[in-house]
C-alpha cells in the first residue's frame, strides 16, 4: 500500500471543517486591519533562502528540500530549486521584483503550505502549513515606526480571542541591529572560545559563523553553558532600546500582556530589533503557535531597496490543536435529509434537492431504492435535522412529511413552505 510520505498527511472531513472555520475568521481579521493577500510560488530559487534565511540557520543547512532543475532549456539546466521552508524570504523577493514599495506600505498576507525535513512529531510535520503577514515599505512610508509592531500584536491578540483560543503567552525580545549586534557576536565569540571544545558539533561550527545560532541548540549538555553566555539586551544601542522601549509602552497602553525572553533568536537570520513568539500550554514539546519579527534588512540583504518590515507566520497545524472543543460548532452539519420514496422518485427529490439549495439549506439526498429505514439511518449518521419523504402522494399533493430526527415530531409542509420551517429549526 502506497501511504503519503512522512512527515506529510491527509487532512480529512470533518478537520477540514476546523481549517476552514480557522481561515475564514483569519480572513476577516486580516480584512478588518487593511491586510491583503498575496500568493508567492511554492517552490523558488535556493539562493533565496540561503540569503535570506542565513546558511547557519538549521533551515537552510538541515531543512530544505532542493534540487537541481532538468530543465531542457539552457536556462533552467542546473538550476538549483527549493521548496519554500517558509515565506516571507518569497514575499520580500516579489516586494522587490515588483518594485512594490512604489505603492507605499504594504499589508499583506498569505496562506499555504512549507516544507521542512524536520523529524515528525506532534506538531511537527514536513509539509505544514502558515497563515502569516507581512508589513512592508519604504521608511517614509512608516515602515519602521514601533506603532506597526505593536498594531500586529494587537491583530495576533484579537485574531486568537476570535477563534476562542486563550491561554497564549507572548515572548518578546530585541534581538538588536546591524550596528549593536556585531559587538554582541564579538561578545559571544570570546565567550565561547574557552568552552566550545566540549560542545556539539554544530555549536563548534556556529561559534566560528555565525555565534547568534548557538542559542538555537537543543542539545541538553549544552544548555547549562548556552545559559551562562552574554544576552543581546546587554548590548543594544541607543537606538534599538529606544526602540523597544516604544514597542512595549504601546502594548501597555493597550493592555497586550507579554513576557520579556532574552534569550529568544528565533531560528532565521534576517531578525532584527522585535522578536516575538506566542506560545501556548496545550501543545506539548512543539509549543510555539506562532514566531516573527522585525528584518529592516532583508530586502538588502537580497539586492533591493531599503524596506523596513515586520511579520509573523502562525503554524496553521498547530492553530488547530489548539482550538478549543466549542470550535467544533463550526462543523456544519447537513439542514436535511431527502428521501425519494420509491421508484420514479429520483427526478422529484433531485428537484426539490435543487429548489432548497437554493435557499441556503444544507441538503443531502439519498436514492430511491433505499426503504425508508435505511434513509433513515443514513440521515441520522450524517446528523441531518430533518429527513424530508418525498413520495408520490407528496409529489401529487406538493405537500411533503418533515421529521424532526431529534424530536421525532412530523408534520406535513407545502412546498413553499418547506425552507423557511428548515431554517426554523
Ligand atoms: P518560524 O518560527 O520558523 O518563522 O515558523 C513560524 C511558525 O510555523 C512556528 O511558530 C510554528 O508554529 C510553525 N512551524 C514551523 N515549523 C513547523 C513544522 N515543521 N511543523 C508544524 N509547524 C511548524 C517563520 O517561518 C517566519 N517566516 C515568520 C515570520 C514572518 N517572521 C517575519 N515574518
Amino acid at each position: 500500500m502506497i501511504k503519503a510520505p512522512r512527515g506529510a498527511r491527509d487532512l480529512l472531513p470533518p478537520d477540514t471543517a476546523l481549517w476552514n472555520f480557522v481561515e475564514a475568521t483569519v480572513r476577516d481579521v486580516f480584512r478588518l486591519y487593511n491586510f491583503h493577500e498575496i500568493r508567492t510560488p511554492i517552490f523558488e530559487e535556493t539562493q533565496l533562502f540561503a540569503r535570506g534565511v542565513g546558511e547557519e540557520t538549521d533551515i537552510v543547512s538541515k531543512e530544505m528540500y532542493t534540487w537541481e532543475d532538468r530543465g531542457r532549456a539552457e536556462s533552467d539546466k542546473g538550476q538549483s530549486l527549493t521548496l519554500r521552508p517558509e515565506n516571507t524570504a518569497g514575499v520580500v523577493r516579489a516586494y522587490i521584483e515588483h518594485k512594490l514599495g512604489t505603492r507605499g506600505l504594504n499589508k499583506l498576507f498569505y496562506i499555504g503550505p512549507q516544507f521542512r525535513r524536520e523529524r515528525p512529531q506532534k506538531g511537527r510535520y514536513r509539509q505544514f502549513y502558515q497563515i502569516g503577514a507581512e508589513v512592508i515599505g519604504p521608511a517614509a512610508s512608516g515602515s519602521e515606526s514601533p506603532a506597526r509592531d505593536a498594531e500586529l500584536l494587537e491583530m495576533l491578540g484579537t485574531l486568537l480571542d476570535r477563534l476562542g483560543i486563550t491561554g497564549w503567552t507572548l515572548e518578546l525580545n530585541s534581538v538588536g541591529c546591524s550596528d549593536c549586534r556585531p559587538d554582541f557576536n564579538e561578545a559571544l565569540r570570546k565567550a565561547l572560545e574557552p568552552v566550545v571544545d566540549t560542545m556539539c558539533s554544530d555549536c563548534q561550527r556556529r561559534a566560528v559563523n555565525n555565534p547568534l545560532r548557538v542559542f538555537d541548540c537543543k542539545v541538553p549538555a549544552d544548555q547549562p553553558i548556552i545559559e551562562k553566555l552574554p544576552r543581546m539586551s546587554q548590548f543594544l544601542d541607543e537606538k534599538c532600546r529606544a526602540n523597544f522601549a516604544a514597542v512595549r509602552e504601546i502594548l501597555d497602553a493597550i493592555e497586550i500582556p507579554y513576557t520579556l525572553n532574552d534569550r529568544l533568536v528565533r531560528g532565521l537570520d534576517y531578525y532584527m530589533r522585535t522578536a516575538f513568539e506566542f506560545t501556548h500550554g496545550a501543545l506539548g514539546a512543539q509549543n510555539a503557535i506562532l514566531g516573527g519579527g522585525r528584518y529592516d534588512g532583508l530586502s538588502e540583504a537580497l539586492g533591493g531597496p531599503h524596506a523596513p518590515g515586520i511579520g509573523f507566520a502562525i503554524g496553521e497545524d498547530r492553530l488547530v490543536m489548539s482550538l478549543p472543543q466549542t470550535a467544533a460548532s463550526a462543523l456544519r452539519k447537513p439542514d436535511a435529509y431527502i428521501a425519494p420514496l420509491g421508484a420514479g422518485m429520483n427526478g422529484p427529490a433531485a428537484r426539490l434537492a435543487r429548489e432548497l439549495r437554493r435557499q441556503e439549506i444544507v441538503t443531502e439526498l439519498g436514492d430511491e431504492t433505499f426503504r425508508l429505514k435505511k434513509s433513515f439511518e443514513i440521515a441520522s449518521k450524517a446528523a441531518s435535522l430533518y429527513v424530508l419523504i418525498v413520495g408520490e402522494n407528496e409529489v401529487k399533493s406538493n405537500t411533503f412529511a418533515l421529521k424532526n430526527i431529534e424530536t421525532g415530531e412530523q408534520v406535513m409542509v407545502p412546498r413553499s413552505e418547506l425552507a423557511a420551517k428548515i431554517k426554523n429549526k
